[in-house]
């Protein structure tokens, strides 16, 4: 596999990450001159809705000087079932990157396998690594640039977010707590292999958990495509709810993440998604600087 892609944040360093972060950090900050994607485009295949991404990566390609097609599965061949390693072929003549939200990740793998141009994973069931770059910019915004040992609690459900902060721990060495209600705990080989390489510690008790803690974080409990599972879960998961006495638990400067969209009262509660602590919208801004530099890397 020669081409570079972004589909797992486990596929890179740490010295690889902190150069996009630092990239990042200089395309928000204005000092990244020109369009360095000039008469480039970017094909974006979505078999699930989107706000953030899709305006991200398209506003995003805009700025470098690029262009983005936004491709949705139902009205296009791979909705009926077009063979993924055809699609990959045929839009690796016309555009010079993919980037695809879908739901098997295993999908994602083999359209990257088939195409000749870089693949980028804008989220899957599994993982979504895009979000985590801008989470960790974030981070790095508020903390400073190292993040070696810092304290982060996931609260919630095991899903693609929970599966991405332990890559992003194993990569970057973080001290990792999550705390997720017995049943649906994160990906086995994930939370394995993230416990081989840093501090991970999985409990069913939220404030052990955000004891300490510099940032508190949490997805919503019903991901796209589990929308039938929602009755069941939320009555399991409301003592997971981060609320001020959660944040309380935290260091005094702890902040609050949320890759967004939230459902208020249920994983979060109001006071603290809207309270003080929150970085909900610089870490929604952040998609759009971090995805840059990842284009840029890529497809520049
Ligand atoms: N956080 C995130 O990926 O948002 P969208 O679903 O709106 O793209
Ligand atoms: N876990 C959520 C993230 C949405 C950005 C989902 O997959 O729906």
């Amino acid at each position: 596999m020669s081409t570079r892609h972004f589909l797992d944040i486990s596929d890179y360093s740490r010295e690889d990450l902190q150069g996009f972060l630092s990239l990042a950090h200089q395309l928000k900050s204005g000092q990244v001159a020109g369009t360095p994607l000039e008469r480039k485009s970017l094909a974006m295949i979505f078999y699930k809705s989107s706000t953030r991404t899709r305006v991200s990566f398209e506003v995003g390609m805009t700025q470098l000087g690029g262009h983005a097609l936004f491709i949705a599965s139902q009205t296009s061949q791979m909705g009926r079932g077009e063979p993924i390693s055809d699609t990959a072929k045929v839009l690796s003549r016309y555009v010079d990157g993919i980037m695809i939200r879908t739901f098997d990740h295993a999908e994602v793998v083999e359209l990257a396998e088939h195409s000749s141009i870089p693949v980028i994973n804008g989220l899957t069931d599994l993982l979504h690594p895009c979000q985590l770059m801008a989470d960790l910019q974030t981070v790095r915004e508020e903390f400073g640039p190292e993040l070696e040992g810092m304290a982060v609690a996931y609260l919630g459900d095991g899903n693609n977010m929970a599966n991405s902060w332990l890559n992003a721990a194993a990569a970057f060495g973080l001290d990792l707590r999550l705390a997720i209600p017995e049943g649906f705990d994160p990906d086995p080989a994930i939370l394995a292999r993230a416990k081989e390489a840093t501090t991970v510690t999985l409990t069913r008790d939220p404030m052990e958990a955000a004891a300490g803690a510099r940032v508190i974080t949490t997805d919503t409990w019903v991901s796209m495509g589990q929308e039938e599972e929602a009755q069941e879960k939320i009555g399991i998961f409301q003592p997971y709810q981060v609320t001020q006495a959660v944040m309380d638990q935290g260091s005094e400067d702890a902040i609050f993440l949320h890759c967004l969209p939230a459902y208020r009262g249920k994983e979060v509660s109001a006071e603290v998604i809207d309270g003080p602590q929150s970085r909900i919208l610089d870490e929604a801004e952040n998609r759009l600087h971090a995805q840059k530099a990842i284009m840029m890397e890529l497809m520049g």
